[in-house]
C-alpha cells in the first residue's frame, strides 16, 4: 500500500468540511497527485482503503507550513531528518502542487511565482530532445531524474546525502525514482564519482547543485573539466544557477560562464527562463 501523506493544504480542506457539517469531501491522499472521496466521521477522516486519521492529528498537521506528514496506524510522523553526513536538516515542504525539500531552511526548487514541478520542466526543456545517456548530478527529490527518464535511454543520478533519499522515499512525487528501471542511483559525492565515467559517456548532463555558497566545488573549473570530458561531442550541459537577473545570480553566472569556457565548452548561452546556462561541447 502506498503511503498516505498529508499536509496543511489537505487538513484545511478536511477541517473546513467538518465545520460545515459535510459527511464527505474530495481530498488528495498523496500531496495533490490524485484525489479520493473521504468520509468525515466522529472518530476522524476515513479514506477509501479504510485508513483513518483522527481530528487531533489533523489539527496538528494544520499547524505546520514547512513539513508534510506520513499517516500510519493512528499516528502521524513529520517527514524530516537531520543528516549526520552533511549536518543539514531537511524536511518535505508542501506547496499547492508538488512538494519541495527544505535544506537548512532553503527550498530545493523554485517556489516563488512558480512551483517545483514547473521549475523542473523548465530545466528539462533546455536539453530537449532528452536522448541517450543522461547524467543528473544531484538527485534531491529526483524530479529532474524522473522527467529526464521519460525520453532518455538511461539516467544516472548522484546524491551525496542518504537523508535526502530517505525523504524522497516518503514523497509520492518521487515514486518513479525508485520504480523506473531506466534510472540508476548512485549515493556518493558527484565531484569524485564523475572521475569513474569513461570519456564521452553522456549525451546530456543536468547539473542542479545547491547554491554556490553551499557547494563551491560543484562550480569549480576542475569539476567542469570532468563534465566536459564525459560529455559526448555535440552534447549539452544545463547548469542551474539561480535568478540571473539578481545581483548575486549575475556574479555567479559570470564566473560559471568563464570557467565553463576555460574547461573547453565551445558555447555557453544564458537561459534566464530556467535560471541557468546551457553549455555546448
Ligand atoms: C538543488 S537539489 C537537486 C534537486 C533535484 N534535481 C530535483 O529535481 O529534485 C541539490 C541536491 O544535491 C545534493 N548534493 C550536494 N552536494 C552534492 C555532491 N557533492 N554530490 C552529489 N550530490 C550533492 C544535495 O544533498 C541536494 O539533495
Amino acid at each position: 500500500m502506498s503511503h498516505l501523506v498529508l499536509s496543511h493544504y489537505q487538513s484545511k480542506v478536511l477541517l473546513t468540511a467538518r465545520r460545515e457539517g459535510k459527511p464527505s469531501v474530495q481530498v488528495s491522499p498523496d500531496l495533490n497527485r490524485t484525489m479520493v472521496e473521504v468520509s468525515l466521521t466522529e472518530e476522524g477522516v476515513r479514506f477509501p482503503d479504510h485508513r483513518i486519521i483522527s481530528w487531533p492529528n489533523l489539527e496538528q498537521i494544520d499547524q505546520s507550513e514547512t513539513k508534510c506528514f506520513v499517516v500510519e496506524e493512528g499516528t502521524i510522523n513529520g517527514i524530516q531528518t537531520f543528516s549526520e553526513t552533511t549536518r543539514w536538516a531537511r524536511s518535505l515542504m508542501p506547496t499547492a502542487h508538488a512538494p519541495t525539500m527544505l535544506v537548512s531552511g532553503i527550498p530545493m526548487h523554485r517556489i516563488q511565482g512558480t512551483e517545483p514541478y514547473r521549475d523542473t520542466l523548465k530545466k528539462i526543456k533546455t536539453l530537449a530532445p532528452m536522448v541517450g545517456m543522461v547524467l543528473d548530478t544531484a538527485t534531491g527529490l529526483g524530479y529532474t531524474a524522473i522527467e529526464a527518464a521519460r525520453t532518455a535511454e538511461e539516467v544516472i543520478t548522484i546524491e551525496i546525502d542518504p537523508a535526502s533519499l530517505e525523504i524522497a522515499r516518503l514523497n509520492p512525487w518521487s515514486e518513479e525514482l525508485f520504480d523506473n528501471p531506466k534510472i540508476r542511483q548512485i549515493v556518493g559525492d558527484v565531484y569524485d564519482e564523475v572521475e569513474a565515467f569513461a570519456d564521452e559517456s553522456f549525451s546530456r548532463i543536468l547539473h542542479d547543485p545547491p547554491m554556490f555558497s553551499l557547494a563551491g566545488d560543484l562550480y569549480a573549473g576542475e569539476f567542469y573539466a570532468q563534465l566536459h570530458r564525459i560529455l559526448r561531442h555535440r552534447g549539452r550541459l544545463f547548469h542551474y544557477i539561480g535568478d540571473l537577473s539578481s545581483k548575486s545570480g549575475q556574479g555567479v553566472m559570470r564566473g560559471v560562464v568563464r570557467r565553463l569556457s576555460e574547461a573547453g565548452f565551445s558555447r555557453v548561452e544564458r537561459r534566464p527562463e530556467a535560471f541557468g546556462v546551457l553549455a555546448y561541447k
